[in-house]
Formats: structure tokens, sequence, C-alpha cells
């Protein structure tokens, strides 16, 4: 597999008045703040994290739809482009994202058909019989039939207008599609149908995806491999089975454990006995102020002396896993001991260490 994404160091910054008040001083909110990863052709790659830590403007950066204010992005090797001219657009071409909102996504005026064509216009790529047969073939992939291509947006379910949306992005052939949120406006029943359906054609076209859900449950169906977002960073790194199974950032078990069972069976991520919930105290995350040290640790149930003023680095575990916690040096795992029925601690495995 080759690289096809690569982000280096790459922060985002926007400058933000902290009241509405005229003489308000600006100050800079960090939503994303040095990251770095790889995304190879035919990998899924979830993000996950709490609302407002980053995602989205993560992935908006990685495609080139906003600019980063520090940092490097190639794709396929190439510097992504800045500026919005017929080198970006050839390069969009290849980077394709799924909205939340299908309903935003679409143009209310245009019919099926011609809406998941349009791309190929704008584009100008084929002629019309040509792009006429690509668009039958991307709307079929998604079980659209001919009956709905002459419908306009307002007239189909939430699940087929995410389909639409999805045979739209696919129409251009794309190698990376960017999933923000795709399935948390649709409704419990048809979550999993397009979740399925977006499994299977990331396989069958060899997609490198990136996959943005608060659901654990869902990253885990459908990615090799998750990265946890906190304030702005990536605090943990790994495959999917093994940050669901073995989580090394208290943070990430806190999440996990948010998802298990609340009694009785086999716990959500795959767990032999499910973890009970972890409840996390403390504000809420605000980027504009962040924490000294480690970002979570007013919220910490294992905050060390160390975490309020070290900024933890990066630590490569075993197995392609990394964290970025004071917890870890090297490859001891944590041990969850349970203080109440509600709250664990988290330490590290002194005996394994
Ligand atoms: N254009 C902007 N101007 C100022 N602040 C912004 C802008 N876009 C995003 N932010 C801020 O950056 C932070 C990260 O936002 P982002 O939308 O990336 O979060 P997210 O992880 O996608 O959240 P959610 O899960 O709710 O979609 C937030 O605090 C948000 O308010
Ligand atoms: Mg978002």
């Amino acid at each position: 597999m080759t690289i096809l994404l690569k982000a280096t160091q790459v922060s985002r910054n926007f400058n933000v008045k902290a009241s509405k008040t005229w003489f308000a001083k600006p100050r800079i909110l960090r939503a994303v703040n040095q990251i770095s990863l790889e995304l190879k052709t035919g990998q899924t790659l979830g993000l996950v994290g709490e609302s407002g830590c980053g995602k989205s403007t993560l992935a908006r950066m990685l495609i080139g739809l906003l600019p980063a204010s520090s940092g490097e992005i190639t794709f396929a090797g190439q510097p992504i482009q800045a500026k919005r001219n017929a080198h970006w657009r050839a390069q969009r071409r290849d980077m394709q994202m799924v909205y939340q909102d299908p309903l935003a996504a679409l143009d209310r005026r245009l019919k099926i058909i011609d809406q998941v064509q349009e791309p190929l216009v704008i584009q100008n790529i084929g002629d019309r019989a040509a792009q006429l047969a690509a668009t039958r073939e991307a709307l079929d992939s998604v079980g659209i039939g001919e009956d709905l291509y002459g419908r306009y947006p307002h007239e189909l379910s939430g699940g087929q207008r995410q389909r639409v949306v999805m045979a739209r992005a696919l129409v251009l052939k794309p190698q990376l599609l960017v999933c923000d949120e795709p399935v948390s406006a649709l409704d419990l029943s048809i979550q999993a149908q397009v979740i399925n359906l977006l499994s299977a054609l990331q396989k069958s076209r060899n997609l490198a995806m990136l996959f943005i859900s608060h659901d654990l449950r869902v990253v885990r169906h459908i990615c090799d491999d998750v990265a946890v977002m906190y304030l702005g960073k990536i605090i943990e790194q790994g495959p999917a089975e093994k940050i669901l199974s073995q989580p090394a950032h208290p943070y990430t078990a806190a999440l996990i454990s948010a998802v298990s069972h609340p009694n009785g069976g086999k716990g959500e991520s795959g767990e032999k006995a499910p973890r009970k919930r972890i409840l996390l105290t403390g504000e809420p995350p605000n980027p504009i102020d962040v924490p000294t040290g480690c970002a979570f640790h007013p919220r910490c149930p294992s905050v060390m002396a160390r975490c309020k003023t070290e900024t933890p680095a990066k630590t490569m575990l075993q197995g392609r896993h990394s964290v970025a916690c004071h917890l870890h040096k090297g490859t001891a795992p944590l041990v969850y001991v349970p203080l109440t029925n509600e709250t664990l601690l988290a330490t590290p495995n002194r005996a394994a260490a």
C-alpha cells in the first residue's frame, strides 16, 4: 500500500473574540495543533473525539478546503494546493467528502440524476453519453433505482439522500473519501444500511477513507485504524481492534466505557467483560484556554503531578499503537483498578513495566 495522504505537523488557528464587547481583544483558538498522520491507498482511518476537538477542521485542511496555519500536507506526493486554481480542482477530483447533512449537501433545484452528473459536467469529464453512463453506474452502486432519477432531494428519505450524496462523491472515481459524521443525521434503523454500503464501496473501489464519528461502535465496524483526538491533538492511534480492546489513554478508555454495555454480556468494544462507565469530571474542554502540560489532566482520573506541567510526548507501544500519556513509558499496558462503582482509576502496570 502506498502513502496517499500525508500530514506533517499541521496546525490551524482561528482568531476569535472571547466576549461580544467591541473592545474585547481577539484570542487564538488552536483548533488543530501539530497533527501528523498518514493514510495509505485502501486504508480506513477513523477519527474520534468529543464535539469541538477539531475533527472537521482537520478533515477540511486535509482535502484542501481550508488552508493550514502551519505544517505540510501532501496528496499522492504533491503538496495540497492552497489557491483554488486548475491544479486545485484536479486534485479535488481525487478527494471527495460526504457530510453529515445530506439535504444541505444537495442542490434542491436539481433532479437526482442531474445532481450526480453535475461534478462530471463541472470537471468537463467525458462526452454526454459517457457522463450519463458513469452517473447511472454511480447511482446503481449505491442502490438508487431509475424510478428515483427524476425526483428532487426533498422527495427522498434521509437514507436515500445520503446514498445520492455518496453517488455524487463516487462518480468522479476518487482515491480518497472523507466522511464527516455520515450517518449521525439518519434514523438508527438505516444507519447500519448506509454504513454497510460505505464499507462495501470502500473495499470494492480500494478507497482510502477518513471516517469521522462520535460513535466508536461504527468506527470499529468500518475502520482499520483509529485516531483519538483531544483538544486539537491526536492523543492515541493504532489498529481499531487494539485501541478498542486495550486503550492506552485514560481519555480513550472513558470514550469506550461510554459505549460498553452497562451490565452483563460482552462489551461493545470486544473485551470479555464489559468495562464500568468512567465518568469524566471537570470542565468540558475549551480550545481557547488549553490547559498546560497534558490538556486532558483536569479531567483525568489518573492525573499525576508532572501531567500538569509537562506535555506528554508520543510513545510507541506494541504493534503500530501510539499514545501521548505520562502513564506510558514504552510497552507497559494500563490496568484498570475499580475505585467506586462508577469511577475507574487507570494506573500503569508496574509489574509489566
Ligand atoms: N471558522 C471558524 N472560526 C472560529 N472558530 C472555528 C471555526 N471553525 C471551527 N472553529 C472552532 O474550532 C474548534 C474545532 O471545531 P470543529 O468543527 O473542527 O470540531 P469537531 O471536532 O468537528 O466538532 P463536532 O463533533 O461538533 O463536529 C471549535 O472550538 C470551533 O468552535
Ligand atoms: Mg465536526
